[in-house]
């Protein structure tokens, strides 16, 4: 296989198969959910869920009663979700956004970033999507985040590799995260797809790079923002294990913050 890779995000059935298809969405929205439940002042109504790639927890958020609002950047992965959720009618809505500058016709009440989707590549960069997506919240809203956040004493670096199978069509999945700039704490996550149907091979990848922020700088950021607070963060979406500073993050971190509706004092970063 020696062409250039096929852009993976701009082939969504291709992306959907390899990186999606064994997730537990219902799983992820019901989590989403249960922090709503304990956390937000209010009935929720709408979520907002950025860089939403093929979308795949669209339909479990509808299900629970959710306005669903998609947004990403990349034009193949909203056409598929858009013909994926046609039966959702204006249930659900796809939009072309960037998640640093979001512009929307109304607030919403909870703002997600899943799966890692946060790809800042410095600690402004991070700043400056926390205040996009505030801006996109109602006040007392929620912001969660789940596996953007660097777990302590963890190895960030990974390597995995995996088969599957969609009738003739059969998946060969390498995921990897490497470092490109050590002292920059930026980082490099490829996914490459060798994908073989019958005779024909195509080969698909996808790099994010971005910079990865330690729980200690991910509260230095939110602290720059002046129209967010901290709510907390837990081992996956097990909400029966907050952490109280005894335990360690788990491999996906989720943590939620808040829209307040006074701004507050900023305060500086603690290492830019
Ligand atoms: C890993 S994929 C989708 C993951 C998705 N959140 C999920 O749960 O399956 C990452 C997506 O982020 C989108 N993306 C990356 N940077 C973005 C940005 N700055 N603004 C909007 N979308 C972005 C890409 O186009 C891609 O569809």
């Amino acid at each position: 296989m020696t062409q250039e890779p096929y852009p993976l995000y701009d082939a969504p059935d291709v992306y959907d198969q390899a990186c999606c298809s064994f997730r537990d969405t219902a799983v992820e929205a019901s989590g989403v959910q249960r922090i709503a439940a304990a956390h937000l002042g209010f009935e929720p109504k709408s979520v907002l869920d950025l860089c939403c790639g093929t979308a795949p927890n669209a339909a479990d958020f509808v299900g629970l009663g959710y306005r669903y609002v998609g947004v990403d950047r990349n034009q193949c992965m909203l056409a598929y979700a858009r013909d994926r959720y046609r039966d959702l009618g204006d249930r659900a809505e796809f939009r072309q956004g960037d998640v640093e500058a979001l512009a929307l016709p109304e607030p919403v009440d909870i703002a997600t970033i899943l799966s890692g989707s946060f790809f800042p590549h410095t600690l402004d960069g991070a700043v400056r999507i926390l205040e996009s997506v505030a801006g996109c919240l109602r006040p007392g809203g929620l912001f969660i985040l789940e596996a953007c956040i660097q777990a302590p004493e963890e190895d960030p670096t990974m390597r995995s590799e995996y088969s599957l199978e969609f009738g003739q069509r059969h998946l060969n999945v390498l995921a990897s995260l490497s470092f490109v700039d050590g002292p920059r704490q930026l980082v490099e996550y490829r996914i490459r797809v060798d994908c073989t149907e019958g005779d024909a091979q195509r080969r698909f990848e996808s790099v994010d790079r971005f910079r990865l922020l330690d729980p200690q700088e991910f509260l230095g950021v939110v602290a720059q923002v002046a129209a967010l607070e901290f709510v907390g963060w837990w081992d996956g979406w097990d909400l029966s294990k907050p952490l109280d500073g005894r335990d360690r993050l788990g491999r996906r971190p989720v943590v939620a913050l808040r829209k307040i509706a006074h701004a507050r004092r900023r305060t500086e970063l603690p290492n830019p």
